[in-house]
């Protein structure tokens, strides 16, 4: 499929998937919806722990990850990152993307995050390791109660409906924690109702530039 790089709103740059016309990120504000829907509402509910895990389904373009160690040398939490994604995106992408210039201090841990290799744990830096999967969420086997945080980042269910279901929500939960939080930008109704059927307790929250809501949901220590 034919991706193209384009610049949103805040200056920040994404990719627009033409046969599709689906972006990787809001054009509303890439940095800005990444920074709100992810970064922002986990930094908020990181609390005293001094070690955390994230699961991101969508690891794409590596925005989120590297926002999150940035996040993590900030407030000194060690961060255990696993992306998973099924269509890696390719080097000159990457640096058309430009990302470097969103953290200028952090710029070579970029490159860090996408030299590294796939299927294994690597240091990107003391207080991140990154271990990046590549597979389609479908097909990877889930580590149960393992995930404080979940960045929930597929395409939204007008392309990929397949990625937006009982099934696979079932699988995210079974990956969270015990006092996890599942963090998306997608707000549909049936959407929150369907992950609070699979175990989460839903909350609506403001969205980011453009969008009027996204949804978090919780695991509590009690299930149903
Ligand atoms: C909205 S973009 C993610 C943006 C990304 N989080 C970032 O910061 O750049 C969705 C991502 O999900 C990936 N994807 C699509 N289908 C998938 C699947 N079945 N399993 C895993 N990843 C998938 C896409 O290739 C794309 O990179």
């Amino acid at each position: 499929m034919q991706r193209k790089i384009i610049e949103t709103a805040d200056g920040s740059k994404t990719i627009h998937i033409e046969d599709w016309d689906e972006h990787y990120h809001s054009i509303n504000g890439a940095h800005q919806e990444a920074m709100h829907v992810f970064i922002k509402k986990a930094r908020e509910r990181i609390a005293e722990r001094k070690e955390i895990s994230i699961l991101e389904m969508g690891f794409g373009t590596g925005l989120n990850t590297f926002l999150t160690l940035q996040m993590a040398t900030e407030l000194n939490v060690k961060v255990n990152y696993f992306g998973l994604e099924a269509f890696p995106v390719n080097k000159e992408e990457l640096e058309a993307l430009n990302y470097n210039s969103l953290w200028s201090e952090g710029s070579n841990f970029f490159e860090k995050i996408h030299d590294s290799g796939w299927s294994q744990k690597v240091e990107i830096h003391s207080n991140f390791s990154l271990t990046k999967i590549e597979t389609k969420f479908e097909d990877w086997e889930a580590i149960p109660n393992t995930f404080d945080f979940i960045y929930f980042d597929a395409f939204g269910p007008r392309v990929q409906p397949e990625l937006w279901t009982i099934p696979i929500f079932e699988k995210v939960f079974e990956s969270a924690n015990v006092g996890a939080f599942f963090l998306t930008y997608c707000a549909k109704g049936q959407v929150r109702r369907d992950l609070g059927s699979v175990g989460f307790k839903m909350e609506r929250l403001s969205g980011p530039p453009g969008k009027r809501e996204m949804l978090m949901g919780s695991k509590s220590g009690c299930q149903h």
